[in-house]
């Protein structure tokens, strides 16, 4: 049989994503995390519009076990198609396939620092998306596994790659679905942040996942809550998601004390001025200091923001205005200029 990528494409209108897209149950993911020649171990379809036709269709474009040939991957380049789908029921197969994919690429000496952040940024992605829709049915063990393989990977390439890791994460964040793209964001931010303060291996790795589920109390939001959620600052002293958070955490097994408060004090304020618990510096844990930091930055900087996004130099003019009052932790900020300085 053959396949839709073997047509003529320029008949279709190929639709790309509304940014955050989620609806139908079809994913998006992109092009570039395919590998030519490489079996695909799960269904691909394609958005289309065809003539006459009001809303786009999902449609197939290959089937699981093809292997998706260089010359379709030319195609779709050569066409400006950076976006296939997948079914949500295949997600565990997607993430099968990217970690196979991993496996080849983060030990390639020839690949560019950018490519293997890239890959391992995507992966996370559909990684935060599958356990923030699942996390109240499952046993989270397996998952949980993942999501520290794929950190551990990012730790390590840091460490022996330096400051062009440091750039590429910095240039990766993006824009999509404001709450799975911002636990990211703050993830991968701050494991750049530890690994440049020379925090050890395991510390980093805990520190990551903190700063990946830190926001996951916002799941019980209705999706446009999440959306408008996820852009606030630390000015909302109602907003129930640290503790919920907290408490969510606290189900889970195995997760360091500092994780769980990681979620419950990261809208702390060092004066007092933030929330739940209007706390002082002091009472902080010093792992939701930094990921304060961490968090205000990315939600500045980050396409995210009910603003304009700011440059790296804006935001910390604006934090360090903040800091006036005493807000964050004064030696994580300063070694946090210091970082953002080296990228
Ligand atoms: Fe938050
Ligand atoms: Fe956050």
């Amino acid at each position: 049989m053959k396949q839709l990528l073997d047509h003529d494409l320029k008949s279709s209108r190929i639709i790309a994503p509304a940014i955050g897209e989620e609806k139908g149950g079809f994913i998006p993911l992109p092009l570039r995390n395919l590998r030519p020649d490489e079996e695909i171990s799960f269904d691909i379809l394609l958005k289309v519009k065809t003539k006459g036709e009001k809303e786009p269709r999902f449609i197939p474009a290959c089937p699981q076990g093809e292997i998706f040939k260089e010359e379709w991957y030319k195609k779709l380049q050569a066409l400006d198609i950076q976006w296939l789908y997948y079914s949500q029921d295949d997600e565990e197969k997607v993430l099968e396939y990217l970690d196979r994919c991993l496996e080849k690429v983060l030990p390639d000496e020839d690949r560019e620092p950018e490519e293997k952040v890239t890959l391992l940024y995507d992966t996370t992605l559909i990684w935060v998306r599958s356990f923030f829709s699942s996390v109240e049915q499952v046993g989270s063990a397996p998952q949980m596994f993942r999501a520290l393989r794929l950190i551990d990977s990012l730790f390590d390439l840091m460490k022996g790659g330096g400051v062009d890791y440091y750039r590429s994460i910095l240039d990766i964040r993006r824009a999509g679905h404001v709450l799975y793209n911002h636990s990211i964001n703050v993830c991968f931010l701050g494991l750049a942040f530890v690994s440049f303060m020379g925090w050890d291996a395991q510390k980093a790795q805990d520190f990551g996942v903190g700063a990946m589920l830190h926001d996951i109390g916002l799941i019980h939001l209705k999706p446009e809550l999440v959306h408008k959620a996820a852009r606030r600052s630390a000015d909302r002293p109602t907003d129930s998601h640290p503790a919920m958070g907290y408490k969510m955490l606290a189900n889970m097994s195995g997760l360091r004390r500092e994780v769980r408060y990681m979620a419950l004090q990261h809208h702390e304020n060092g004066d007092g001025s933030g929330y739940p618990g209007g706390l002082k510096i002091n009472a902080i844990d010093p792992w939701a200091r930094v990921l304060r930091i961490l968090d205000h930055y990315e939600t500045l900087t980050s396409g995210n923001s009910r603003k304009r996004p700011l440059s790296s130099k804006e935001a910390l003019k604006e934090m360090a205005a903040l800091q006036e009052r005493k807000i964050f932790d004064l030696n994580y900020f300063m070694n946090f200029i210091k970082f953002t300085g080296k990228t």
